[in-house]
């Protein structure tokens, strides 16, 4: 199949706690394009896994079910957060689980599992546009994207705002746990041979250690208005 889609697309890649999902999210309100969440889908997949009690080593059981995915996405007027249904059951919170991560990266990195899931996330890029948020957007769901961006932070700074974010919801966190999971996924997500993690060749880098979430909005805005987009 072609990966031509007739629509603009921004990928926006990099590792867990780059700032992906909020400039993701932020850009397709700002510019009014669709929003693909890539890594729902590889969430969804280990959800869904475990609903039907098929092992994570079972490549045929777990690429059949990416390829049957009962899945719908329900933007809401009231809660910014779109909403995520799994076979008929509303899963928005349950996906984010840590546990639900951990399972996603091993999904993540089955062959067939991925192949199953590549026309899905096709069919985002619908007009005016879309904003892909994942770790292969730019390298193999969407090469020919207007506008590519890789973003990254240090690993210390990407626990320390899990680390934030977990403390702010009430949840009891350690920082070291949280550096050493981030570490482990990462070396998974990178070192995988199914489509790992790393820049496209012709992605703008940008690296938020020490950057505000507006700063980098204004970054990839400024990139996307010299390809045209307005
Ligand atoms: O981005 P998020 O943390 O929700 O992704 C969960 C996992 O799904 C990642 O750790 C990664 O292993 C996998 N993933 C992927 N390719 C994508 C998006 C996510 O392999 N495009």
């Amino acid at each position: 199949m072609s990966p031509t889609t007739l629509s603009a697309v921004i990928t926006v890649d990099g590792p867990s706690g780059s700032g992906k999902g909020t400039i993701c999210r932020l850009l397709s309100q700002k510019l009014g394009w669709n929003l693909l969440d890539s890594g729902a889908l590889y969430r969804l997949t280990a959800l869904a896994a475990r609903h039907h009690g098929v092992d994570l080593d079972d490549v045929e059981a777990l690429q059949v079910l990416a390829a049957h995915l009962d899945v719908r996405f329900v933007a809401s007027d009231t809660e910014s957060e779109i909403q995520i249904f799994l076979e008929g059951e509303e899963v928005t919170k349950a996906i984010r689980a840590e546990d639900v991560g951990l399972d996603a990266s091993k999904v993540a990195a089955i062959q067939p599992v991925r192949t199953a899931l590549l026309s899905r996330q096709r069919d985002f890029a619908e007009q005016p546009g879309l904003i892909a948020d994942g770790r292969d957007m730019g390298t193999v769901v969407f090469p020919d994207a207007l506008l590519k961006i890789y973003l990254d932070a240090s690993a210390e700074e990407r626990a320390q705002r899990r680390y934030k974010q977990l403390i702010d919801k009430g949840v009891g966190a350690s920082l070291e746990d949280i550096l050493q999971d981030l570490r482990a996924r990462d070396d998974r997500d990178m070192n995988r041979s199914a489509s790992p993690l790393k820049p496209a060749e012709d992605a703008i880098r940008l690296d938020s250690t020490s950057m505000t979430i507006d700063e980098v909005l204004a970054a990839v805005l400024e990139e996307a208005r010299h390809r045209g987009v307005r």
